[in-house]
């Protein structure tokens, strides 16, 4: 059984491994979790990054002694452990001010609180060392199309970021920003609602080299989407900032499961692309393998750590599923007959023109498209059973 170490990078949300049990129908089924307890675990499991929103580590409306006893404490344990904050985040949606959003609230008062909330705890993250900073826009949205201006919420979204952008590079902080997309929950429609929303956003922006993604599985799958394959494309925009990896079932609430108890083949797919997608079959992201999941309201506080570790156990074993897949002849075989090697042979020969091609009788006239039918297969089914297979073990 494969065990985590430090160096698979493997990171958790303050909010996660601390979730109470609180959900819309019930109150907490679990005490609070102390942050000195959290990382002494984290890092007895494998792990090598806590990260938290300013409220996880000090409740909103703390003094300021209040806020820097609990930095202290949780300095004092990253000393102790090595663990490290790769990542922090701002929370604009918890408190009542927040109701209708942080950078996009209606209330212009409401939105200057938002920025001075975030410009204090970027201060932090840079203190920590944190390299990327995390936006989930989850209470930027609304109910009732008459209720806000979408066009005029994006623009003050732009303001806020290109604000942002303007803050870390004048103070020199060796920050990134990654945007979290979410179709939904907790307005009941977000702005910026999956990858391809954000990355069109960040194309808006005066520094777009200093923002990108922060994708989540469940969150892409709420709207239907194909993770792994939203992933490919923030990777070839040069855009996979972070990652939130966890499980979801299907389009509903957000379910925040244990990554790979949600869509396998999916996460099977993600971690081989994470993995042996780069451009020498090496991995084609070096960030934090971050799990932005749920323990269960059923599990009491050894459930907790157990689920924590069943997320890096997963990984691992796709990790390991995933190269088996690589390194199988059979699949090799099958790719090649499946052409999937092929689609990277560019459409036109190197020099070829428009002219050249209307020239290519080879291409056009002499070419007969009824050779397709009945024929000429692809063989994905064969491939993706091959997939399965080593996905099970069978292989
Ligand atoms: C959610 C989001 C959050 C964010 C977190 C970090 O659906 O609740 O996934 O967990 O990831 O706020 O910004
Ligand atoms: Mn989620
Ligand atoms: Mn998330
Ligand atoms: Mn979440």
């Amino acid at each position: 059984m494969p065990t985590p170490t430090p160096a698979d990078k493997f990171s958790f949300g303050l909010w996660t491994i601390g979730y109470n049990g609180a959900d819309p129908f019930g109150g907490p089924t679990r005490p609070a979790l102390d942050v000195v307890h959290a990382v002494e675990k984290l890092a007895e499991l494998g792990a090598y990054g806590l990260t938290f929103h300013d409220d996880d580590l000090f409740a909103f409306g703390s003094t300021d002694a209040e806020r820097q006893t609990q930095i202290d404490r949780l300095k004092k344990v990253l000393a102790d452990t090595g663990l490290i904050i790769p990542m922090v985040t701002t929370n604009l949606f918890s408190a009542p001010v927040f109701k209708d959003g942080g950078f996009t609230s209606n209330d212009r008062q409401v939105r200057r609180f938002a920025l001075r909330k975030v410009l204090r705890n970027l201060d932090l993250a840079a203190e920590l060392g944190a390299k990327t900073f995390v936006m989930w826009g989850g209470r930027e949205g609304a109910e009732y199309d008459a209720a806000k201006d979408i066009r005029a919420a994006l623009e003050r979204y732009r303001e806020a970021v290109n604000l942002l952008g303007d803050y870390v590079t004048d103070k020199g902080y060796d920050i990134r920003f990654a945007i979290e997309p979410k179709p939904n929950e907790p307005r009941g429609d977000i702005l910026l609602p999956t990858v391809g929303h954000a990355l069109a956003f960040i194309d808006s922006l005066e520094r777009p080299e200093l923002v990108g993604l922060n994708p989540e599985v469940g969150h892409e799958q709420m709207a239907g989407l194909n993770f792994a394959a939203g992933i490919a494309q923030a990777l070839y925009h040069g855009k996979l900032y972070h990652i939130d990896l966890n499980g979801q079932r299907g389009i509903k609430y957000d379910q925040d499961l244990v990554f790979g108890h949600g869509d396998l083949h999916n996460a099977f797919a993600l971690v081989d692309l994470l993995e042996n997608g780069g451009p020498n079959g090496g991995p084609a992201y070096e960030g934090p393998r971050h799990f932005d999941y749920k323990p269960s309201r059923t599990e009491d506080e050894s459930g907790v750590w157990d689920s924590a570790a069943a997320n890096m156990r997963t990984y691992l074993l796709l990790k390991e599923r995933a190269q088996a897949f690589r390194a199988d002849p059979e699949v090799q075989e099958a790719l090649e007959a499946s052409r999937v090697p092929e689609l990277s042979v560019t459409t036109l020969g190197a020099g070829e023109s428009y002219d050249d091609l209307l020239a290519d009788r080879s291409a056009y006239e002499d070419f007969d498209p009824s050779q397709y039918f009945g024929a000429k297969g692809f063989g994905f089914v064969r491939l993706q059973q091959l997939a399965t297979e080593h996905l099970m073990g069978a292989r």
